[in-house]
C-alpha cells in the first residue's frame, strides 16, 4: 500500500511539475523564472523513481505483512517481564491500597491550615531565623535539598534550599564553622503519614509495648502509631511520654522547637527544659495574635489562651498539615493497579531486581511495603 502512495504520489508531482513549468514558461517573458524551472528538469531524475514502479514487486511485501505475526511475539516477551514482576508482586503481597485507603486530612481542612501557617512561620525559633519549612519545604518535595541542613544562623534565613549557609557567627550558635550546623540530613516530610513504627533517622520517636520491665518496639504497629505509647526524648528512663500526643507525627512535632541547631538556637532566653521552651512559643504565640487562629481552627472558644495555644495544639496542627502531604499519585502504583504501559521496559526490569530476592538485587528485603521501609534502623559502614 505504502508503495503504491509513493509511486502514485511521485506520478503526480511530475505531472503537476510538468504541467506547471509549461504554463509558466508560456507566460512569463521573465525568463529567469525558467532558469529556475530548469531545476524542474532536475526532478526528470525523480522520473529515475518509476524505476520504484519496480517496486511492483514489493507488493509481495503483502507477505510480509504476515510478519506482522511476529509483533505479536513481541508483545509476548513484553507480558513476560510483566508475568514475572507482577508474580513477585503478588508473592511480596505488595498493596498500595494499604496506604491508598486511609483517611488522612485533607490541605483545606481548618486545623491543617493553621498547621502550614506554623510549618512556614519564623515565629517558632527563638531567633526568628528558622521554620519547618527552611528544611522541610513542600517545594524542594519536603526537605531542603541539602546535604547537611542550615538551622539557626543562617546567613539569609530567607534563603531554603542550596544556597542557604551559616553566617558563622559564634554569638549566635557556639558550633559556627560556617559549614552547615545540623548533622543529619531533612528526611522529607511528604508521606510522614505513612510511617506507622518510628520516627527520626535512628527512630527515637517509637511507639512502644512493655515486654516483662523493659519496653521495646510495638508489634504490631497501628497506622501512623495511633492509640499507642509513644517513646521520645522527652521520656523517663525509656518508657513512653505521656505528653506524646495522638500520633507518631504529633509526637515529633514536639522536638525541632528544641534543638538548640535546628530551631532553639543557643541562647538562654530560650528556656530551659524542652518544656520551658515550648511554654516561651506559646507566649509568643499569643503575644503576637495567634490565638483567633487557634481558637477557629479547633472550634475551641472557651479553653485559656495558654490552653489554647498550648503545644498539644501546635503540635496536632503541625501533624494534620504535615499528614495531609500525601504524595501516592505515580506511575508505579498505576502499574501495579493493572496498567502495563505506565512504566517503562527498564523500569520493569529494575522493580524486578528490586523485589527479587537477594543475591539477585534484593532491595525489597530493607526496603518492603508500599512505603518502602521496614522502618528498621540499620548500622552501616561507609
Ligand atoms: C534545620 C533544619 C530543620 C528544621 C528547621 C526542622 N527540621 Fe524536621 N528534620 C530535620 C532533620 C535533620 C531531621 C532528621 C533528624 C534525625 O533523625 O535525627 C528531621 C526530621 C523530621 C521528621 C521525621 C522524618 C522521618 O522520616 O523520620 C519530621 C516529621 C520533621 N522533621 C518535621 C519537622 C517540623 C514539624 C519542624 C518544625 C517544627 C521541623 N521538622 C523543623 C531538619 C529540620
Ligand atoms: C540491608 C538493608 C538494605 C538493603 C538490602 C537496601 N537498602 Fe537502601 N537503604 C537502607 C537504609 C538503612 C537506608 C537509609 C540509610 C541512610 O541514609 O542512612 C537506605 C537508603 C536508601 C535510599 C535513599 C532513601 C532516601 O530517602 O534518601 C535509596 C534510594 C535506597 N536505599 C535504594 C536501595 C536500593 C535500590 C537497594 C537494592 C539495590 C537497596 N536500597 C537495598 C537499607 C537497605
Amino acid at each position: 500500500m505504502k508503495t503504491y502512495l509513493i509511486i502514485i504520489t511521485s506520478l503526480m508531482l511530475l505531472a503537476c511539475g510538468g504541467g506547471g513549468a509549461g504554463t509558466t514558461t508560456a507566460t512569463d517573458s521573465g525568463a529567469d523564472t525558467d532558469t529556475g524551472t530548469g531545476t524542474n528538469t532536475g526532478t526528470d531524475t525523480d522520473t529515475g523513481t518509476d524505476t520504484d514502479t519496480g517496486t511492483d514487486t514489493d507488493t509481495g511485501t503483502d507477505t510480509d505483512a504476515g510478519t506482522d505475526t511476529d509483533t505479536g511475539t513481541d508483545t509476548d516477551t513484553d507480558n513476560a517481564l510483566d508475568v514475572e514482576l507482577r508474580a513477585l508482586l503478588t508473592n511480596k503481597l505488595f498493596d498500595p491500597v494499604e496506604l491508598t485507603s486511609r483517611e488522612l486530612p485533607t490541605p483545606t481542612d481548618p486545623i491543617a491550615e493553621l498547621g502550614k501557617e506554623l510549618f512556614f512561620s519564623k515565629s517558632l525559633s527563638f531567633g526568628d531565623d528558622v521554620a519547618c519549612a527552611s528544611c522541610h519545604d513542600p517545594r524542594l518535595a519536603g526537605t531542603d535539598n541539602l546535604s547537611l541542613p542550615v538551622g539557626v544562623g543562617a546567613h539569609n534565613p530567607d534563603v531554603v534550599g542550596p544556597g542557604r549557609r551559616h553566617d558563622g557567627n559564634f554569638y549566635i550558635d557556639p558550633k559556627a564553622d560556617f559549614g552547615p550546623n545540623v548533622p543529619r540530613n531533612s528526611p522529607t516530610t511528604f508521606n510522614i503519614a505513612f510511617y506507622d513504627s518510628a520516627m527520626f533517622w535512628d527512630g527515637r520517636i517509637e511507639s512502644v509495648m512493655l515486654d516483662y520491665d523493659r519496653y521495646i518496639r510495638l508489634t504490631p504497629k497501628t497506622e501512623n502509631g495511633v492509640d499507642t505509647l509513644i517513646r521520645t526524648p522527652d521520656s523517663f528512663a525509656s518508657g513512653p511520654d505521656p505528653l506524646a500526643g495522638a500520633n507518631l507525627t504529633e509526637a515529633q512535632a514536639r522536638f525541632p522547637v528544641t534543638s538548640t541547631t535546628e530551631m532553639r538556637g543557643f541562647a538562654s532566653a530560650s528556656g530551659g527544659t524542652t518544656h520551658d521552651s515550648r511554654d516561651l512559643l506559646t507566649q509568643r504565640l499569643i503575644d503576637r495574635g495567634w490565638e483567633s487562629y487557634f481558637r477557629d481552627a479547633f472550634n475551641d472558644y472557651v479553653s485559656t489562651s495558654e490552653e489554647i495555644v498550648g503545644y498539644p495544639f501546635i503540635a496536632k496542627a503541625l501533624s494534620e498539615y504535615q499528614r495531609s502531604q500525601v504524595a501516592l499519585d505515580n506511575p508505579f502504583f498505576d502499574y501495579v493497579a493493572g496498567n502495563d504501559d505506565a512504566i517503562s521496559e527498564s523500569a520493569k526490569r529494575g522493580a524486578t531486581k528490586f523485589f527479587s530476592d537477594l543475591q539477585d538485587g534484593g532491595c525489597y528485603k530493607c526496603h518492603t511495603g508500599p512505603h518502602f521501609t521496614d522502618e528498621k534502623d540499620r548500622k552501616s559502614v561507609v
